[in-house]
C-alpha cells in the first residue's frame, strides 16, 4: 500500500492564467487574424527573449513609473548574479534588438511580435500578472503618415474581428522642450495644491510630475483634470505632426476623439499617443495603446532613429470577442477511428496514418484508465469529437478486409453507413468530405 498522504494541491501563480483547449480555438482565430492584418501592411515578425537585463527596462520605461517602481518581476541570476527581469512589455526588447543587429542599416522597418508579458499588478478582470500582447513597432519612420497607418491597421483589425465597440483616443505630448515648459507649470500647479496630493504624487512631484497625471487614485481625478494640458504647449513641428496625423485619419473616415489628458504610463513617448478603449470590459477598458518614441533609440546609443508602435492586450480582446458572440468551436478531427480487438487496432493504426497522409485530421481511439472501452462508448467519443466520419474496425470488418464508414453528420435520407474495402477507405473518406464541403463549414481539410 502507498504511504503517501494526500498530496497538497499546487495551483497556478496568482494572476497567471491557463488557456484551456475550450478557449484555444478563439485565441488561434484571434492571432491568425492579427497576423494576417499585420502582414497585409508589410510588418515582419521578430521574437526577442522573455528575460532581459533589468537596466534595459529601467532606462526605456523610466525609473519613476508604476511598472519600474512596483510591477517588475526582477531577480538575480543565481548562477552569476546578473540583474534580470521578466519583460513587462515588448518595446524595450525590440529596440535593443534593432540596435544590437543594426536592423535599420538599410532603411526603416515594420516589425511585430507577440508573447507573454509580466507585471506584478493587483489582479482583476482584464488585469493579470502574466498577460499576452501582440505589438507592432515601426522603426526609422519620422512622419505622421506611419502614425496614421498604425492606427488604420488597428481599425481594420477590429473590423476583421467583428468588434465595433472600440473607440480611438489620440493626443500629442510634444517634444522634450515643450514638455519641459509644461512640466514647470505642472509642478507649480501641483505645489499650489499640495494638500490634495497623495504620498506617491508628492514623491513624484519633482522626479516625474507627468506620471501624476495618470494616477489611478480616484480622489485625485478632479485635480488632475484641471491641470495644465500638454497639448496647449505644442509648437511648430509638433503641431504640424499632429495635424498631419489627423488629416490622414479624417481623409480615411477614421473616427477619433482628442483626449488632452492622455499621457500614457511609460516615459519613452513623445508626440503622438493613442489608446483604443471600450466600455464593455469595466475598468480595464484599454485594449490597445501606443505612440511615438523618437528619442528612445538614440538614448540607447543607437543612431537617431524615430519610431512609433503599439501593443494590444490579447486577454481583453478575447473577452470582447466572447461578448460579441463566440464562433462555434471547430471540430477536433475529420475522422474518428473506432476499433475492437488487437488485430483491428493494428489495422486501425495503418488506416489512420494513410488518412492523415491524405491531409485529414484523425483521432485514433486510445485506451483510457478504464481500458479501450466498448464499441458503444467509443462511438460516443466519436460523436463528441465532431468528426464527420467514424471509421469502424471489428472482427467482422477484419474478416471482410473492409471497414465500416459511418457518416456522423449525415442529413436524413443520405447514406449513413457503408462497407468500404481497406484499400479504398482513404479515397472514400476524402471524396465524401470534399463533396460535403459545400454544406458543412469544414475547417479541417487542408488540401
Ligand atoms: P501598455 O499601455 O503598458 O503599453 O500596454 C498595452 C496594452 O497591454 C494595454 O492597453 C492592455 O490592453 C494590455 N495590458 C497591459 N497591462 C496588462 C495587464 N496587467 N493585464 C492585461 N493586459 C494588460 C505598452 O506595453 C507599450 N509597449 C505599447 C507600445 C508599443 N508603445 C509603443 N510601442
Amino acid at each position: 500500500m502507498s504511504e503517501n498522504k494526500k498530496a497538497e494541491k499546487i495551483v497556478a501563480v496568482k494572476g497567471m492564467n491557463d488557456i484551456l483547449p475550450s478557449d484555444a480555438p478563439l485565441w488561434e482565430l484571434f492571432e491568425n487574424t492579427v497576423q494576417s492584418v499585420l502582414q497585409s501592411y508589410g510588418f515582419q515578425k521578430i521574437v526577442t527573449p522573455i528575460v532581459e537585463d533589468t537596466a534595459l527596462f529601467k532606462r526605456a520605461i523610466g525609473a519613476v513609473t508604476d511598472i519600474v517602481e512596483k510591477e517588475m518581476y526582477s531577480f538575480e541570476d543565481a548562477m552569476n548574479g546578473d540583474a534580470l527581469t521578466l519583460r513587462p512589455e515588448g518595446t524595450a526588447g525590440v529596440v535593443r534588438a534593432v540596435i544590437e543587429h543594426n536592423l535599420v542599416y538599410d532603411g526603416p522597418r515594420r516589425l511585430w511580435y507577440k508573447g507573454p508579458m509580466f507585471r506584478h499588478e493587483r489582479p482583476q478582470r482584464g488585469r493579470y500578472r502574466q498577460f499576452f500582447q501582440i505589438g507592432a513597432e515601426a522603426v526609422g519612420f519620422a512622419g505622421p503618415d506611419i502614425d496614421a497607418e498604425l492606427i488604420m491597421l488597428c481599425r481594420r483589425l477590429w473590423d476583421d474581428l467583428g468588434l465595433d465597440k472600440i473607440r480611438l483616443e489620440i493626443n500629442s505630448i510634444g517634444d522634450a522642450g515643450e514638455r519641459a515648459r509644461h512640466r514647470a507649470d505642472l509642478i507649480a500647479y501641483f505645489e499650489a495644491n499640495i494638500d490634495q496630493l497623495d504620498a506617491e504624487a508628492k514623491r513624484r512631484l519633482h522626479a516625474n510630475p507627468l506620471r501624476i497625471l495618470d494616477t489611478k487614485n480616484p480622489a485625485m481625478q478632479d485635480l488632475v483634470n484641471q491641470a495644465p494640458m500638454l497639448l496647449d504647449y505644442l509648437e511648430g513641428e509638433s503641431v504640424a505632426h499632429f495635424e498631419g496625423v489627423k488629416r490622414i485619419l479624417d481623409h480615411n473616415n477614421i473616427p477619433y476623439t482628442i483626449n488632452p489628458r492622455l499621457v500614457r504610463g511609460l516615459d519613452y513617448y513623445n508626440r503622438t499617443v493613442f489608446e483604443w478603449v471600450t466600455d464593455a470590459l469595466g475598468s480595464q477598458g484599454t485594449v490597445c495603446a501606443g505612440g511615438r518614441y523618437d528619442p528612445l533609440i538614440e538614448s540607447f546609443g543607437g543612431k537617431p532613429t524615430p519610431a512609433v508602435g503599439f501593443a494590444m492586450g490579447i486577454e481583453r480582446l478575447i473577452e470582447l470577442m466572447k461578448l460579441a458572440g463566440e464562433p462555434a468551436a471547430p471540430n477536433q478531427c475529420d475522422v474518428y477511428m473506432v476499433h475492437q480487438g488487437e488485430q483491428a487496432q493494428l489495422q486501425a493504426f495503418v488506416l489512420a496514418e494513410r488518412i492523415r497522409d491524405a491531409g485529414l485530421d484523425v483521432v485514433l481511439h486510445c485506451a483510457a484508465a478504464g481500458g479501450a472501452g466498448s464499441f458503444k462508448s467509443q462511438m460516443k467519443k466519436a460523436d463528441a469529437s465532431g468528426a464527420a466520419f467514424a471509421v469502424i474496425l471489428g472482427e467482422d470488418e477484419l474478416a471482410k478486409h473492409s471497414a465500416t464508414v459511418k457518416a456522423m453528420r449525415a442529413a436524413e435520407g443520405e447514406a449513413q453507413q457503408a462497407s468500404v474495402a481497406f484499400d479504398a477507405v482513404v479515397d472514400y473518406v476524402v471524396d465524401q468530405i470534399v463533396g460535403h464541403d459545400h454544406d458543412h463549414d469544414h475547417v479541417h481539410y487542408h488540401h
